[in-house]
């Protein structure tokens, strides 16, 4: 019998309610075209789930996620929170919560560089092009998870970066044989010439890198690795790194993309998979209408070839962004001075078009 494929679709907040209307058209578009069958459920996290039962995750919709073959995420985030840091319950608790819940504790990061985009970058062309990056970064451990508290009645604050070696051992195990599937080289970043978590975290890669004699490791501190990213990013090829250096680093890597609105990434571990845009739900223009869904649509190309195996499928979807672009089509965040009125797309619209060229 054909399997019937379960996919939650967790929207979110703000522009994430946007985006990933499209993402999920784009899957509709995928299984007809396919004929696959995808079942869709959606479910609640964050702002929206606060409101509406004082719980950021609630477990209804963890029950989803977990009876679920993938799921397509938006964003969290609201602006009512980020204005005030005392705040109890906020959005990003469900965020860390159903990582760490589903044992997501890999994030792909895959920095693809359209050339039709090559000009839309702060970043000379020259520099830029062809480069061809993979983020591993670690999901569920580090300073985000370690111990933190407030002690001196207040006035000193701490928080724990922490690693254990089971955690860098797994993570890097993916990082390496992704690896042997492109050019076979493996950069770890850390900042082990002053913290003794990055010291474990270095003695473990260079352990594992022991299975993989074909590839080529090297080490770089983080803020050497911040430099280099903009110096050279075509030498470059994938980077494993942990949870908050991993945080900054993709972010300054979505400006060699272009644009925070063309990033997708994949969330992994050993259960189900779970397929984000690497922005946020980007208050300054919710409701807009403007925002850029092609993060969500490749996030969405990601699902269909990593959790259901479905390479062609998603070439499909990859192939028809490029198109788009291609033709002309920009949302305002990747526009430029040239860029004529008319191919200014809304979201949409810009999903429409994709929808046109699968
Ligand atoms: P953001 O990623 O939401 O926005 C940063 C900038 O990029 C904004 O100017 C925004 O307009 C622009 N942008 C982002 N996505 C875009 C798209 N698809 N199309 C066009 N422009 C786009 O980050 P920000 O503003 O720092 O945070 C907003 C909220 O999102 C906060 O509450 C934050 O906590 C939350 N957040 C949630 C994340 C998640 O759910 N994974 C990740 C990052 C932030
Ligand atoms: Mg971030």
């Amino acid at each position: 019998m054909k399997k019937t494929y379960k996919i939650t679709i967790l929207p979110g907040d703000g522009i994430g309610q946007e985006v990933t209307r499209e993402g999920k058209k784009v899957l509709e578009k995928i299984a007809a075209k396919f004929g696959h069958t995808f079942e869709f459920d959606e479910a609640t996290i964050g702002h929206a789930a606060i409101e509406a039962t004082g719980n950021p995750l609630p477990d209804e919709s963890l029950a989803k996620m977990k009876a679920s073959d993938a799921i397509l995420f938006g964003a969290v985030g609201h602006p009512k929170y980020d204005n005030d840091p005392t705040a109890k319950v906020r959005p990003e608790q469900g965020l860390l919560r159903m990582r760490k819940e589903l044992g997501l504790y890999a994030n792909l990061r895959p920095i693809k560089l359209f050339d039709e985009l090559l000009e839309a970058s702060s970043i000379k062309p020259e520099v830029l092009r062809g480069s061809d990056i993979l983020f591993f970064r670690e999901l569920t451990g580090d300073v985000y998870f370690g111990e933190r508290g407030r002690k001196d009645n207040g006035d000193t604050a701490y928080d724990t970066m922490i690693y254990s070696r089971y955690e860098v051992e797994r993570i890097a195990h993916k990082a390496f044989k992704a690896a042997m599937t492109r050019k076979k080289k493996v950069m770890s970043v850390d900042k082990s010439n002053v913290l003794e978590s990055s010291r474990l975290w270095k003695e473990v890669v260079n352990e594992v890198a022991k299975q993989y004699p074909e590839v080529t490791l090297e080490h770089q501190f983080i803020d050497a690795a911040a430099m280099l990213l903009i110096k050279n990013p075509k030498a470059f090829d994938v980077v494993l790194t942990g949870n908050l250096f991993g945080d900054i680093l993709t972010d300054e890597a979505s400006q060699i993309a272009g644009s925070m609105g063309m990033l997708a990434s994949a969330s992994v571990g050993d259960t189900v998979g779970l397929y984000e845009p690497i922005h946020g739900s980007a208050h300054d223009i919710t409701g807009k209408g403007v925002a850029n869904p092609l993060a969500s649509i490749l996030s969405a190309a990601l699902l269909l070839d990593i959790s259901f195996g479905m390479k062609e499928e998603a070439d499909t979807v990859i192939k028809a962004v490029e198109q788009t672009l291609k033709a002309g089509f920009r949302t305002r965040d990747i526009a430029d001075a040239n860029t004529p009125a008319a191919n200014i797309l809304n979201t949409e619209t810009m999903g429409a078009k994709v929808l046109e060229f699968i």
